[in-house]
């Protein structure tokens, strides 16, 4: 039933203050104090509370008055427990302070509840009594569930009575607790009209169980100050209006439900996710193991699965394959991403340095050095030198190599002999002590004396019960005093069939057909060196040292790139002589080259140029025969002003030139020669690329032509200091090494027997 406000006005003289059945009652005013109600409308509101006090009766145990009033904000004037006289609250009332704000209902509902939560009496029936003139707005939805919130609690009322022709009734009503709780007026100065309806709707007994407020089958019971619902199982609330989902134990995976109102939420256990806790988290989705390893989610965690050479939970950690210290002989161990090298001692050899080229098999070594007048002072303390470093090459011991050196000039003299010295240290100090005595060069006289040694050599047994290999290395100018004679002690010593003689050219004026007659002969190469200056006697060392390890030149399988610099500056004239030199190089490598051939165990050959590309002109699965392979190598054309990119030369090998698509093969030794003078910047990507390389296992060599050959350059891209090689017009004694060295690596055999 809507009150009018004709039939209020009847009612109002009937009203006394005794017809209260119903107390203690807690009523909170809420009164509209924007703009719209103008100074008189918020009088007239002031009046209503007052008029309202008169008729009840106030007291600790029977009314209790509240008063909060809104404009745009809500603010509690005071509250329920603030005064129990009418005098006091009607002074209260007067003192309030209209605001002549803008219209937030919610806000001043809002304030109603905190006064009503503070302050009201748990026996107490309640009323909210609002009073405005105002539109919602925007307000709506936030006035509703206010309104809502507080009508849930069953012993409380909303009665809404709104003033002036602009209230919207049918919201008004949705607040109000019925629609029988919302009263109209047209205008303020009528609200003292609604005062005595108001008292009377105060003092009505609370709705009970006859209007069946109990939801969902709960039952109603008759209490004070308002009924209650027994619900049943399942549900609870006032009015059994919410449904316990948890029973129905909605969470998976042990996740705890939380029932809230009108809805539920699952606490999950670690490790799962989604609204019922039905989703194991992927922790993989994050991306937490690195280098790339695999992923594998579990519950609440996850595992990395490293590739190999990572350790660590996230695989973050590069394993250090040296920790084992893997490496044999003194080898110094490099550890890279799964995979370490071995960087060996000089003498050993294979991935581990577990081969000694040199050893256990003991070797003789003659040194014959000139000291004649040819010689300066300084050039024979060189020669000297050059021994010493030797013997840092190979391991001296009565098993092993052992040193014999003759100095010649005018006279040969047996500085010492080969068992002399059984130790490194005073065989040092005693080539150190050998003095320079210049004469005439008796090359002749040490020949003989080195034939002595020789054949005494070749009769004696060492204590390990091995005979020795022998060799004569010949440091001279060949510019002998006696050639005839030096001639005939040199083809006296070749009889005793020796495993080597080779000579070492020095000087300026160095005969070549003399150093010639002196060696021996090793396949189609003379064991002939010869060396501008000392600084390069490094090369020579190297190249020594292999010639005394001969048993393990036996065929090998190897993979070979070649790999020719073809860029050519054309403001260079150097630059076109040195790519021809370059070239060349490569067809004298392709022709000593004995293992080469096109059946499995030959060595094969893939023939590239670069320069900011690489071009392949033979593969190996091209299958070319040695004079196939010249011809290509001669049609490999220059490139003009191109830079060279050693990294993507590098690139090449390690990500196509080896594959088997390219007819490599899986088992061979695989070397990439690049032949270049280095003269040019290396990039950011080479470091990884040289890297990667050494992971492939390929081993690098660098050749140089010419004389403006950047050795360092070499050195660094090379895979070691024995990978480097600089050739002259005309001298092929490197490429001799070089290709032993093809040999060399790929070596298995066991030397032991
Ligand atoms: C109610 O109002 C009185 C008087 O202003 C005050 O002392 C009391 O703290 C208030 N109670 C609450 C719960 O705010
Ligand atoms: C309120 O105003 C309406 C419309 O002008 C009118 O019909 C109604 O009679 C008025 N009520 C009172 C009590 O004046
Ligand atoms: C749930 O808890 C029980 C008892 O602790 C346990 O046996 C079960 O494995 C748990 N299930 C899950 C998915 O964690
Ligand atoms: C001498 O040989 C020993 C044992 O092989 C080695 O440790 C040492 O470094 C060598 N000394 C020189 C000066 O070569
Ligand atoms: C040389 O070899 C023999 C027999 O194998 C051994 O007894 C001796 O100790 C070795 N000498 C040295 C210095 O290693
Ligand atoms: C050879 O030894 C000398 C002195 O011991 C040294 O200065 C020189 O660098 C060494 N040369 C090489 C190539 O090792
Ligand atoms: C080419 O050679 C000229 C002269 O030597 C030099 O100035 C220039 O830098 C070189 N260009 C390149 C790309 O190397
Ligand atoms: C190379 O292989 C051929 C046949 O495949 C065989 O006859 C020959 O003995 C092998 N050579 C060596 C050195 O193993
Ligand atoms: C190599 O470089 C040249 C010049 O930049 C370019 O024309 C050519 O396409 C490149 N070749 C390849 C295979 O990338
Ligand atoms: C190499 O040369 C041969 C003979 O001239 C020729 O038939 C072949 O096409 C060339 N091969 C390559 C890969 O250039
Ligand atoms: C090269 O030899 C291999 C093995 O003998 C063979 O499979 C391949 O077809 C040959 N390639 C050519 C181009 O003849
Ligand atoms: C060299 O080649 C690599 C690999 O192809 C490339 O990433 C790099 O940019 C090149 N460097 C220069 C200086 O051209």
């Amino acid at each position: 039933m809507l009150w009018s406000v004709g039939l209020l006005l009847v009612i109002v003289a009937a009203v006394v203050i005794d017809t209260c059945t119903v107390d203690p009652v807690d009523v909170v005013f809420v009164l509209d104090s924007s703009g719209s109600m103008q100074t008189t409308g918020f009088q007239s509101e002031r009046d209503f509370v007052k008029q309202f006090t008169d008729l009840v009766q106030i007291g600790e145990k029977e009314f209790h008055i509240g008063v909060v009033q809104f404009d745009t904000q809500g603010f509690i004037e005071f509250n329920l427990t603030a005064y129990f006289d009418k005098t006091s609250i009607k002074n209260a009332v007067s003192n309030i302070v209209y605001r002549n704000g803008g219209t937030t209902i919610s806000s001043g509902l809002s304030k109603a509840s905190d006064v009503l939560k503070q302050t009201s009496r748990s026996s107490a029936v309640m009323y909210v009594v609002l009073l405005t003139d105002g539109d919602l707005y925007s307000d709506k939805d936030a006035t509703f569930s206010v309104a809502d919130q507080l009508k849930l609690n069953p012993a409380l009322r909303i009665f809404v009575i709104g003033i002036g022709m602009a209230v919207p009734t049918e919201d008004m009503k949705q607040i109000a607790s019925s629609a029988s709780y919302f009263l109209h007026v047209n205008q303020s100065a009528e609200l003292a009209a609604a005062v005595s309806a108001t008292v009377k709707i105060t003092c009505e007994p609370i709705e009970d169980c006859a209007s069946s407020p109990c939801q969902n089958g709960g039952t109603c019971e008759t209490k004070h100050p308002a009924y209650s619902c027994k619900c049943p199982y399942g549900y609870s609330g006032a009015r059994c209006q919410d449904y316990d989902e948890c029973l129905s134990n909605p969470c998976y995976n042990n996740g705890t439900c939380y029932q809230g109102r009108n809805l539920y939420y699952c606490m999950c256990v670690p490790g799962y996710i989604g609204s019922r806790c039905e989703t194991n988290y992927n922790e993989c989705s994050s991306n937490p193991c690195q280098n790339g390893a695999t992923c594998i989610d579990r519950v609440n965690g996850y595992t990395c699965s490293c590739v190999p050479g990572y350790v660590g939970v996230n695989c973050e950690t590069d394993y250090n394959e040296c920790a084992s210290g893997p490496c044999q002989n003194g080898g110094t161990c490099v550890d890279f991403v799964n995979f370490f090298q071995c960087r060996c001692p000089p003498g050993f050899y294979e991935d581990l340095c577990e081969t000694g080229i040199c050893h256990p098999q003991p070797a003789d070594m003659i040194f014959l050095l000139d000291s004649s007048v040819s010689q300066t002072e300084q050039n024979f303390k060189n020669q000297l030198h050059f021994v010493s470093n030797f013997t840092k090459q190979v391991l001296i011991g009565p098993n092993d190599t052992q040193i014999s050196v003759i100095k010649f000039s005018s006279d040969a003299m047996i500085e010492f002999d080969l068992n002399t010295h059984d130790n490194n240290i005073s065989l040092n100090e005693a080539i150190q002590s050998i003095q320079f005595k210049p004469g005439i060069t008796r090359t002749d006289k040490a020949l003989l004396k080195a034939y002595e040694i020789a054949d005494s050599s070749r009769n004696r047994l060492r204590p390990n019960r091995k005979r020795a290999r022998v060799f004569v290395i010949i440091i001279t100018d060949g510019m002998s005093t006696y050639r005839e004679d030096t001639k005939n002690a040199a083809k006296e010593l070749k009889k005793l069939n020796l495993e080597g003689i080779a000579t070492i050219g020095i000087g300026n004026q160095v005969s070549h057909q003399e150093l010639r007659d002196i060696a021996t002969s090793s396949s189609n190469s003379p064991n002939v060196f010869s060396v501008d200056n000392f600084d390069s006697l490094y090369t020579i060392v190297t190249q020594l040292v292999h010639v005394t390890c001969k048993e393990c030149s036996k065929s090998a399988v190897s993979d070979v790139i070649l790999m020719i610099d073809e860029s050519v500056n054309t403001s260079d004239i150097e630059s076109l002589k040195v790519f021809a030199g370059l070239r060349d190089t490569a067809s004298k490598l392709i022709q000593f080259m004995d293992t080469l051939g096109n059946k499995d165990n030959d060595t094969h050959v893939s023939l590239t140029s670069f320069s900011n590309n690489v071009t392949t002109h033979v593969r190996f699965s091209d299958n070319l025969s040695r004079s196939e392979l010249l011809l290509n190598t001669s049609r490999i054309l220059h490139k003009e002003n191109v830079i060279s990119n050693i990294s993507s030369a590098l690139f090449y090998a390690n990500m196509h030139g080896f594959d088997e698509t390219n007819g490599g093969r899986v088992e061979a030794r695989k070397f990439l020669v690049i032949l270049t003078n280095g003269r040019f910047n290396l990039d950011l990507y080479f470091e990884l690329e040289k890297e990667r390389s050494l992971e492939n296992k390929i081993k690098i060599i660098t050749v140089g032509f010419g004389s403006n050959i950047n050795v360092d350059q070499l050195q660094i891209i090379a895979t070691g200091p024995y990978h480097v090689f600089a050739e002259t017009d005309d001298s092929s004694t490197n490429l001799e090494v070089l290709k032993r060295e093809f040999m060399y690596n790929s070596c298995n055999l066991d030397f032991t027997d």
